[in-house]
């Protein structure tokens, strides 16, 4: 992300298109880790083409992995068991992916030497005793700064734990059972709430014995994984913008194929519905045990939707999406997400001042936001993203229903998750050539 742009967005009447939305990030990051590990070679088409789930391609391959992405977007891993990772020459540069520093710190803790991880600014800011504590209750001891990166995991033989999240996260969960891989015993993850579940459905794929689904996971140590040709399906996080975009603006149809329907992740076709739109999702198959199909989202009718604590871990990707929905006559208030202050920036901050910036009703809570409250379409206007990807598609998604045109500072991050991102929204967004006279 070295050079900074930014972009123009100009109101639009609706949006209409039939499309495909990028590898999903997470699962990408799971499949990577897991191949890494496994014996084998691993072929993973539709692999996420964003920086982040690179970001754990390269640290993999500086820890000795080798890699090899086909044109096509598929990635070929060849593994050698956790025995086959090498102590790395250099830190490992994990961009700005907190997934890819959780989770691999969960593997380099069982690993018999020690491994330096470091990150952006952005990632220098974010919390690490979360899977700091956990890690070292199961033998490893990992040096930070203050509890942040960067972060030194001397690896140990590491024995298994019982532990209770204290927050719901799927990246502390995953970074104890990537752990518990190699542990002596049982290691056992109690979540508060339901937290999405890739890393359980992956560790199955590849042929690990356990049991996934609900919020006590149990994982056996010791045991071998068996490398796999698994498809990553589309991103619903990235699929969340189009969707929002649809219900936003009235007479829109969108409808999105070949994504990720794990139910875990898909909370937000509820919310659209509340607000008023017309949401079909239709499951086509399964692989994995992640279920995959299509979306179609019908603009109608702007309403009020209210998001409380309960539904906050299975839309935490989407609430900046979301907020997009109080931009024309809607209103969005969510509450108990004070997680969004930890995420690649502070989302709740960021999302307000933004939307502000865009001319659009919007006040800050502790945990979290209030967007909208006014029947006339906002203004436009300039918003910074904040080198926060999910920022400036949000922002870019609300300036389509605004009078005038805006301006988005800081457009490249969407390189994190999704590159073509405003290269999809210049052809699908359909001008609004009357103007002023909304
Ligand atoms: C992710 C889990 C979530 C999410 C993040 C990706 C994952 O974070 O916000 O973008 O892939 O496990 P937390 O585990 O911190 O809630």
């Amino acid at each position: 992300m070295s050079h900074v742009s930014s972009v123009a967005v100009v109101p639009a009447r609706r949006v209409h298109a039939r499309l495909r939305v990028p590898g999903d990030k997470s699962i990408s990051h799971r499949y990577a880790l897991l191949a890494a590990v496994a014996e084998g070679a691993s072929r993973l088409a539709n692999y996420s083409p964003g920086a982040d789930c690179q970001s754990t391609l390269s640290c993999l391959a500086q820890l000795g992995v080798a890699i090899a992405r086909g044109e096509d977007g598929t990635v070929t891993i060849l593994g050698r068991g956790r025995a086959g990772l090498r102590s790395a020459a250099a830190p490992l540069d994990c961009g700005n992916s907190g997934t890819t520093m959780r989770l691999l710190s969960g593997i380099l803790a069982g690993l018999p030497f020690p491994s330096r991880l470091a990150g952006d600014a952005s990632l220098s800011r974010r919390p690490m005793r979360r899977v700091i504590e956990p890690l070292e209750l199961m033998g490893a001891r990992v040096e930070s700064t203050g509890g942040r990166p960067p972060l030194t995991v001397h690896g140990a033989q590491l024995h298994g734990i019982e532990y209770r999240l204290p927050i719901p996260s799927a990246q502390v969960k995953s970074a104890i059972l990537l752990a518990g891989l190699a542990a002596e015993g049982t290691t056992t993850v109690i979540e508060p709430a339901q937290t999405r579940d890739h890393t359980e459905q992956a560790l199955v794929a590849f042929g690990v014995e356990m049991t996934p689904g609900g919020l006590k996971v149990v994982l056996e140590g010791g045991q071998r994984l068996t490398a796999r040709a698994l498809a990553v399906p589309g991103d619903f996080s990235s699929a969340a913008f189009w969707m929002v975009a649809a219900a936003l603006l009235p007479g829109s149809r969108i409808e999105i194929e070949d994504v990720g329907l794990n139910p875990t992740r898909t909370a937000l076709v509820g919310v659209l519905r509340r607000y008023g739109a017309r949401v079909t999702a239709t499951r086509a198959d399964s692989t994995a045990g992640e279920p995959r199909g299509s979306i179609i989202v019908e603009g109608d009718r702007a309403g009020s939707v209210d998001i409380g604590p309960e539904e906050v871990p299975g839309l935490i990707d989407e609430l900046p999406a979301l907020a997009a929905l109080g931009a024309a006559g809607g209103t969005v208030r969510v509450r108990g997400a004070g997680e969004l202050r930890v995420k690649e920036s502070d989302r709740i901050a960021v999302l307000v001042a933004g939307f502000r910036d865009l001319g659009i009703e919007a006040e800050e809570h502790e945990d979290g936001f209030t967007i909208g409250g006014s029947a006339r379409p906002p203004a436009g206007g300039v918003a910074h993203a904040h080198d926060d990807h999910r920022m400036a598609m949000a922002f870019a998604i609300a300036a389509l229903s605004a009078r005038g045109p805006s301006t988005i500072e800081g457009a490249e991050a969407v390189a994190v998750s999704y590159p073509d991102f405003f290269a999809v929204l210049g052809r699908l967004a359909a001008p609004d050539r009357t103007g002023a006279a909304r």
